[in-house]
């Protein structure tokens, strides 16, 4: 089998229909051939990112995505770029980044969140509807929070936001867009180093090299952008397509719910590869294999969720979804996430209330095909007062 990507036309939040019923663990042929295994299960997940056997380095893993990236296995990651590498060298750049996650910089960076999501809203009601909400909201917001998190200068604001919108764009020069972040976190680290602020970069210049410094800087930009973007304008259109007002119950929940529900992450990713011979839901995974997990068919496991595929905002045990991930590499940044949708969300239904789909449902563009799932645009609309 070959992972399907589309997803059902009725329902585009549920899982594509040749996801369902398969065995915890499937047969998967990957681009270039080689034949792994798709984790179907919320338990045979668990097992492949929480056992040391499995390994996440890039050059070992083969790719699910037919479309996107074709061929063999990547090259190495250069150095800083942590979400790629095992223990223990994982382990050293996961201690001093989990350093600079503090409850106390998550804290510091609510207001900061509100401002950022208040100013944008501004914007919208003054240029009126309608309102694509993708690029007037959902991809500046986690722009500018890494701005403020990896201490970018207001002044490079305009250009941070420019590229990394690029980096993200169907059909935009990504290899460009990351060509001049690269060089452009280079900078930022050269420039940190002499002048230090209160920022993550900051933070870690006595521990890392300039070149781990901007790789590091460089992943959490791609880890977090794009993602969050992503949930915000694809959790708004489930919420509207739905019909289910946003306050009705805890906004923790929602959250939980929607990451679950939503399981943006849809293209066989993340998936590992076995370093030996590992049995994994009575299946013998060979050394080199790759697995790839199915985050929307996992999330939607009957044997932990009651009711899998319904969408309901207040249920309590939402939180057990792996939207984040598991193990080792389970998400640095979902403290950050989720408060960036928290408040996201929050802000968006309080100030327009009547906010609605500007055009049918069904004409709402979809990335079935990218390796993040969500909307191309979102044009929406509310009710003004003249
Ligand atoms: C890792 C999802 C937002 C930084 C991961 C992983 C998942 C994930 C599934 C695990 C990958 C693996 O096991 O191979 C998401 C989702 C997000 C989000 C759904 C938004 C809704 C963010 C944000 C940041 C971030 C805002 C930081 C600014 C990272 C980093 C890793 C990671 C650095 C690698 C961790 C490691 O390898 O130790 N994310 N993420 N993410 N995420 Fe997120």
């Amino acid at each position: 089998m070959r992972l399907p990507i589309e997803r059902n036309q009725e329902c585009p939040f549920d899982p594509p229909a040749g996801l369902r019923g398969l065995p915890p663990m499937a047969r998967l042929e990957m681009a270039d051939g080689h034949l792994g295994w798709l984790a179907t299960t919320m338990a045979a997940a668990r097992t492949v990112l929480g056992d040391p056997r499995f390994s996440a380095r890039q050059e070992l893993k083969h790719t699910a995505m037919h479309v996107a990236r074709p061929g063999g296995p990547a090259r190495p990651a250069p150095p800083g770029f942590f979400a790629a590498t095992d223990p223990p060298e994982h382990t050293r750049y996961r201690r001093l980044l989990t350093g600079q996650f503090t409850l106390r910089r998550m804290r510091l960076l609510e207001p900061r969140i509100e401002q950022i999501a208040a100013d944008h809203l501004d914007a919208m009601a003054k240029a009126g509807p309608p309102v694509d909400l993708v690029t007037a909201y959902a991809l500046p917001i986690p722009s500018l929070v890494i701005c403020e998190l990896l201490g970018v200068p207001y002044a490079d604001h305009d250009f941070f936001q420019d590229r990394s919108a690029a980096l993200v764009a169907p059909d935009g020069d990504g290899a460009q867009a990351t060509a001049d972040l690269t060089a452009y976190l280079g900078e930022l680290v050269r420039r940190k180093r002499v002048e230090p602020g209160d920022d993550l970069i900051s933070g870690l210049t006595g521990e890392l090299t300039d070149e781990e410094l901007t790789y590091v800087a460089l992943i959490l930009l791609v880890a977090g952008h794009e993602t969050t973007a992503n949930m915000l304008a694809l959790g708004v259109f489930a919420l509207l397509k739905e019909g289910l007002p946003f306050e009705e119950g805890p906004v923790e929940a929602a959250v939980e719910e929607l990451l679950r529900w939503l399981s943006i992450l849809h293209q066989g990713a993340p998936s590992r590869a076995a370093l030996e011979d590992v049995e994994v839901a009575g299946e013998l995974v060979r050394k080199g294999e790759t697995v790839a997990l199915s985050l929307p068919v996992i999330n939607r496991d009957g044997a932990v969720f009651e009711d899998p595929d319904v969408l309901r905002l207040d249920r309590a045990d939402a939180r057990r979804h792996l939207a984040f991930g598991h193990g080792v590499h389970q998400c640095l940044g979902q403290q950050l996430a989720r408060n960036e949708l928290r408040i996201g969300y929050r802000a968006l239904f309080e100030r327009f209330p009547g906010l609605r789909l500007a055009v049918p449902a069904a004409e709402v563009p979809l990335k079935h095909d990218a390796s993040v799932y969500g909307v191309r645009c979102l044009p929406v609309t509310w009710p003004t007062i003249d």
